[in-house]
């Protein structure tokens, strides 16, 4: 397979050599000594039909630190607003030579349909509520950092799972590499099913929180939600809003962690977020050794999904 397009079904033996390489570029990077020739004449096309701020510009500087020529396709000047489709927006960037194509779309499994159409490598950067592979990535790597290993850890993602992509790409990579993980948050945003991925559902933080090694907040996805009731901000912040007398409840020194972009006072107060137990910035940083790993890993030709 050469391109990325999700985490379900990977084996340990696959994410653990991706998380190592991208610890080495995480260190290159914060020594500035990154390999600019290692992707020279290589085209790098970023194709976001949603917005972003972390995943776009991280895959844009990923690119450049490796000596990629990236583009990025503004969707909303581009002729996809004259009614050109998906595959024929597709079909034109491989007549250009694109070696890797880095999409994000609103449709479950779009980056999935382009794969089968464009000789480019498809690296999935979200794709509606299926997968978003790279935070679940850069998110592991985070916490490798403080804990060395993923196994046996207690991880609670807490939040709007049933619309969250990260949630399913993390609920994938880490209990194949051996964490237990709990699910929480109201019956509304947490679907009974996805116990079926091997995970703990529990429906107040008080319970979900109690002894985990990691908080993974998620921020509640209003653009997904199609019908149905919609909490408010002050209603959800007092059920489900992390603060710091919920996390008390967590194992002392637990990792804080949301993928971002968060609202603040809604999923998690400020001084949490903010705290000394909080990675988010760190996740960040990990976000540009993740993507560095994955161009470097496409573009020699040995994907790893
Ligand atoms: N976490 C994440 O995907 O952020 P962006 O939507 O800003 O890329």
């Amino acid at each position: 397979e050469r391109h990325l397009l999700g985490l379900q079904g990977m084996h340990p033996t696959r994410i653990e050599p991706f998380l190592d390489l991208a610890e080495s570029y995480a260190l290159l990077n914060r020594s500035r000594k990154t390999p600019r020739e290692l992707l020279r004449g290589r085209t790098v096309i970023n194709l976001f039909f949603e917005d972003s701020t972390r995943t776009r510009t991280s895959f844009e500087i990923a690119g450049k630190r490796l000596g990629a020529d990236v583009v990025n396709m503004t969707v909303a000047t581009s002729s996809v607003n004259k009614g050109e489709t998906l595959l024929d927006t597709a079909a034109t960037l491989n007549a250009m030579r694109t070696d890797l194509l880095v999409v994000r779309h609103a449709q479950s499994g779009a980056p999935a349909l382009l794969a089968r159409k464009v000789e480019a490598a498809v690296i999935n950067a979200g794709d509606g509520t299926h997968e978003h592979p790279t935070q679940a990535l850069l998110d592991a790597l985070t916490i490798r950092r403080h804990y060395s290993s993923l196994t046996g850890l207690t991880v609670a993602i807490c939040g709007d799972v049933a619309n969250s992509r990260v949630a399913r790409s993390n609920i994938h990579l880490l209990t194949a590499m051996g964490s237990r993980v709990r699910v929480v948050g109201p019956p509304t945003l947490v679907p009974g099913a996805i116990a079926s991925l091997g995970v703990e559902i529990f429906h107040t933080m008080e319970e979900g929180l109690d002894g985990v090694d990691v908080v993974m907040m998620l921020r509640i996805q209003r653009e997904r939600m199609t019908g149905g009731v919609v909490p408010s901000a002050r209603e959800y912040f007092s059920f489900f809003g992390l603060d710091a007398r919920r996390l008390s409840l967590a194992r002392p020194g637990a990792l804080v962690m949301h993928p971002g972009p968060m609202n603040r006072g809604v999923e998690i107060a400020s001084g949490v977020a903010d705290s000394d137990q909080s990675v988010i910035a760190e996740q960040v940083e990990m976000g540009v050794a993740v993507r560095m790993a994955v161009l470097d890993r496409l573009a020699r030709g040995s994907a790893t999904a």
